[in-house]
């Protein structure tokens, strides 16, 4: 099977401070892979270095055989990370389309689809600003997955929701999968890992270990409560 991600010797420093620690990672099976570790400890840094957003300080980052770093975006890749920048006074339709009009891949309908597959109306005029917290985390999934990403990264998408959030969340998590995507999930919450991760490593300043491969999973625990 062909390479989704392979990361070698990653390691970002910034200001001295090393961040990352010489990661190690390969990705080729589509698959929910987590990442727990205590806050601080380089999760929400790690993501953004895949995305791009962030240059290693050495190493390799390589998406679908992509380097990925100074000025090169992954491609088929959507994410979550913990500062979705919408437009407040903007619908969440109307951010989504200015946001998709930078790759042009998709149309309304597929916007349309990816806002509702998030539990929300897309036909919802009131501006973004006016929206929960909750709310704007389903946005920014949505965001992450209207182009149908082949990689998809969330960073802490249960952040904000309540018990019900968090239990659509868990089944969205789950329906991508079926879609094969592979799922890259960072959360401080262990159930939600536990519920939704094949594979396991374990953030600890900067340093990424395995903690659990193959995991077999409890989806029920997921469907349960519908
Ligand atoms: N742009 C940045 N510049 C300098 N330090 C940063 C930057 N972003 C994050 N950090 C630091 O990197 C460490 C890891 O942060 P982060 O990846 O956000 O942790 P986590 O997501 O695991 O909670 C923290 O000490 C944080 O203060
Ligand atoms: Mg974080």
């Amino acid at each position: 099977m062909d390479t989704i991600l392979e990361i070698q010797n990653l390691s970002k420093v910034i200001k001295g401070h090393f961040l990352l620690k010489d990661i190690q990672l390969k990705i080729d099976q589509p698959k929910v892979y987590g990442i727990v570790g205590r806050n601080g400890s380089g999760k929400s840094v790690f993501f953004k270095t895949i995305a791009g957003l962030l240059v290693p300080t050495k190493g390799t980052v390589k998406v679908f055989d992509d380097h990925i770093g100074k000025g090169k975006f992954p491609k088929d890749f959507g994410a979550l990370l913990d500062t979705p920048g919408f437009l407040g006074h903007y619908s969440g339709l109307r951010n989504l389309k200015l946001l998709s009009s930078i790759q042009n891949k998709v149309t309304d309908e597929d916007l349309k689809k990816a806002i509702s597959d998030v539990g929300l109306n897309p036909n919802d005029t009131k501006p973004v600003r006016k929206y929960s917290l909750g709310m704007k985390q389903r946005l920014g999934i949505a965001q992450a997955i209207m182009e149908k990403p082949k990689l998809l990264i969330l960073d802490e998408p249960m952040n904000g929701l309540d018990e019900s959030g968090v239990h659509d969340v868990r089944r969205m998590i789950l329906d991508f999968k079926k879609q094969g995507m592979t799922i890259l999930l960072a959360s401080h919450n262990s159930e939600d890992i536990s519920i939704l991760c094949d594979v396991i490593y374990k953030m600890d300043n900067g340093k990424m270990t395995l903690l659990q491969d193959n995991k077999p999973l409890d989806h029920d625990r997921v469907v349960k409560s519908d």
